[in-house]
């Protein structure tokens, strides 16, 4: 028997696509709604392909009411929502920031006036530990404080986070679990989805997968000179899958009140930080496949080192992320190869 209906906003994208996948997988009907401005509707044969069901797929803008409106119509019963739909790139919302502040906060705005309209019960938000700015000591807990935003970007998260707190704690008849997430990184094991990210690639795999592939000269490694054992930023890179898979006990959650709580904040990364050149290294170990790299300048506005603390999500969700740094690194190999089979790059 087939568990709620879900909406999945941003369902085409890199994370969405993923969580599209293990929600199915889990006996949820999913519907996808997507302007594929920085998807492909390709996305959707891959996920029929790992999980021999086609999600339900409407192309449009969540900032436009109206399809939003004609969507919970058309697809009655909705229960819960994760909203991915969102810009994405630090760099881009400093040139364009009044796009990434209506695209990220319209969608989500026209999400909470369909959630009352439409009685659905939950919705779970991408967040990210861009709230937490340079955290002022590692491990970071969901109770460090929130630093101010250095991107727009970044600002619409905390702002998000602000309207759905503000929303439910006005009355709203829904529930929220705010999930923020690390560096999310690797593809599915089948290689049939990934990220695939338009133009230059701004965030470190993908240039480290297409560097390998000789698509790109050389990886240009922002900074050695931070106060970190080998100079080199650090991060939590956490899988994608086991991301997605989080999303799945949210709403869950969510839907089957297992909280008394009308909004929950966790934290969604592996508890280990990996710097830049560690990074490179495990990709290389893990592949067998070289990249050439360079020392360059840091880059404008990075964090030093952040890496998560996990355990409020591992004790109150009963999840961990336990693929290890290898395997994901081989996915994100395997998945670029598959593009160059396919033609793509
Ligand atoms: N890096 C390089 N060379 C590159 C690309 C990245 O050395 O070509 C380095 C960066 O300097 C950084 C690390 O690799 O130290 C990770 O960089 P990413 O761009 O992959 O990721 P960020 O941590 O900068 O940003 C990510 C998401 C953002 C999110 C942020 C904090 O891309 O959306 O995490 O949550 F805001």
């Amino acid at each position: 028997m087939k568990k709620e209906r879900i909406l999945v906003t941003g369902g085409t994208g890199y994370i969405g696509s993923h969580t599209v996948v293990e929600l199915q997988n889990a006996g949820y009907d999913v519907v996808i709604i997507d302007n594929l401005s920085n998807s492909n509707i390709d996305v959707l044969d891959g996920i029929e392909r790992i999980t021999g069901i086609r999600p339900a797929f409407v192309e449009a803008d969540c900032t436009d009411i109206n399809s939003l409106r004609k969507l919970f119509e058309e697809y009655p019963g909705i229960s819960g929502i994760i909203n991915f739909a969102a810009s994405k790139a630090v760099g881009e919302s400093m040139q364009k920031p009044v796009l990434y502040y209506r695209n990220n906060l319209g969608t989500l705005l026209n999400l909470l006036d369909m959630m009352a309209e439409f009685n659905v019960k939950g919705i779970v938000f991408s967040s990210s530990c861009t709230v937490y700015g340079e955290p002022d000591v590692n491990p970071v807990t969901e109770a460090a404080p929130i630093k101010k935003a250095t991107s727009p970007y970044g600002n619409t998260k905390q702002i998000s986070e602000e309207i759905i707190t503000d929303t439910i704690n006005a009355g709203a008849d829904f529930k929220s679990v705010i999930l923020r997430y690390f560096n999310p990184v690797g593809a599915h094991p089948s290689a049939e989805i990934g990220e695939l990210p338009n133009g230059v690639p701004q965030n470190l795999i993908p240039y480290v997968t297409q560097t390998a592939m000789g698509i790109r000269k050389e990886l240009s490694v922002f900074g050695d000179d931070y106060n970190t054992p080998d100079g080199s930023c650090i991060r939590d890179y956490i899988n994608v899958v086991d991301l997605a898979k989080a999303h799945v006990i949210a709403v869950e959650r969510m839907l089957q009140d297992k909280s008394d709580k009308k909004i929950e904040i966790f934290n969604l990364g592996t508890g280990n930080g990996l710097s830049v050149l560690e990074l490179i290294n495990a990709f290389e170990t893990a592949t067998g496949v070289k990249v050439p790299h360079k020392i360059v300048g840091r880059r404008a506005g990075d964090i030093e080192k952040v890496w998560a603390d996990p355990r409020y999500a591992n004790e109150v969700l009963g999840w961990k992320a336990e693929t290890p740094i290898e395997d994901t690194m081989r996915s994100a190999w395997n998945w670029q190869c598959r593009l160059r089979e396919r033609g793509v790059m």
